[in-house]
């Protein structure tokens, strides 16, 4: 690999590992071999109780592919991927090549841009709608990665009571909670988990769906949240491990483009993490295809509180004469 492109490629690499995953459990490797990333799924740090399926983790590589992706045509190359190349390696999730030159597009630097601003936001949004242009948007964006982005408006009522009954019964589970712990309330240098500053205040009343319980710290004081959050589902239109890695790219994308205009995002993932409570997201939006994130968007004043990364040398090998070096092979 010459100098130039070893600098390309670990900008890209900086950029994907920026992505969001679940209590910051950063659940991929990368293998580069010149003009080629691998990316792949990291079997150890898939969270065992929430996610036994790695339905979660595969959305993560989706956002750091799609991270990936957004870096390379911003330094002006063109990236070819291809999702879950190798049948005989499920957890080789997908093969990037890039090569020729790309002409660089305003959307290109905003979202590359974006890859760097965007944090998960856990505090209080305002009453103040989010207009209808932003929306088709952000619509767009979910499109232009196969995937289909719906604002919840029927299904408000019962995607609620589904993610209040899994927070229930996760809170009844031991083993969720000690999982939970394991990862919340770090130190703020801590390279992974969610530190406490990214927490956000108690809700000034019960039954808010805006913050889980491991998200919240009890010491700041209370505030009022929003009275009815904009949640957004990512659809795709089949199932299984590629459709994921799909979901995850449209995911980031509608992520990305929402901080490009100062819509702030956070997750709602309990009703995935609970057997029965899957089965239930699963139905209320089989009409429209196959749920995979519930995002929730608005404005809120952000006290950013950035999350840590690993080093890139915890998580990429590089393979030089077909032999792979450095840590995380
Ligand atoms: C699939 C997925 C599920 C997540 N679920 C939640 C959640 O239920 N609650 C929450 O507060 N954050 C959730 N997050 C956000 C992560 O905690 C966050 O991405 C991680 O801590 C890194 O922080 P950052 O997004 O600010 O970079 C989720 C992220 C992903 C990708």
């Amino acid at each position: 690999m010459t100098r130039s492109l070893s600098i390309v490629v670990d900008q890209a690499l900086a950029a994907a590992v920026r992505a969001p995953s679940p209590h910051n459990s950063q659940p991929w490797r990368f293998a580069v071999d010149r003009e080629r990333v691998e990316v792949r799924l990291d079997r150890d740090r898939v969270l065992s109780v929430a996610d036994p399926d790695a339905h979660e983790a595969r959305l993560s590589c989706g956002a750091a592919l799609l991270n990936l992706v957004v870096s390379l045509r911003f330094q002006g190359f063109e990236p070819r991927v291809r999702l879950l190349p190798d049948a005989a390696e499920p957890d080789l999730l997908a093969v990037v090549t890039h090569d020729g030159n790309h002409r660089v597009s305003v959307e290109d630097q905003t979202l590359a841009d974006a890859v760097f601003r965007r944090h998960t936001h856990r505090r209080p949004f305002l009453d103040r709608s989010v207009p209808a242009g932003i929306r088709a948007a952000l619509v767009r964006a979910a499109g232009g990665e196969g995937a289909t982005l719906h604002f919840v408006d029927a299904e408000y009522v019962r995607l609620t009571a589904l993610a209040r009954r899994a927070e229930f019964l996760q809170a009844g589970d031991d083993a969720f909670r000690a999982e939970s712990a394991r990862w919340t309330r770090r130190h703020a240098a801590s390279p992974d988990g969610v530190p406490l500053g990214a927490a956000g205040p108690p809700p000034d009343h019960e039954g808010v769906v805006a913050l889980r319980e491991s998200h919240l710290d009890p010491d700041l004081p209370v505030r009022a949240y929003e009275r009815q959050p904009l949640l957004a589902v990512v659809l795709t239109p089949d199932a299984g491990p590629a459709a994921d890695v799909r979901a995850g790219l449209a995911m980031q994308r509608v992520l990305l483009t929402a901080t490009s205009v100062r819509v702030a995002t956070s997750f709602l993932s309990q009703p995935f993490e609970v057997a029965s409570t899957r089965a239930g997201i699963t139905e209320l939006f089989r009409p429209l295809g196959r749920p995979h994130a519930v995002l929730r968007m608005g404005y809120g004043y952000s006290a950013a509180s950035w999350t840590g990364r690993r080093p890139a040398h915890d998580v990429v090998a590089r393979i030089v004469d077909g032999e792979k070096r450095n840590g995380g092979g």
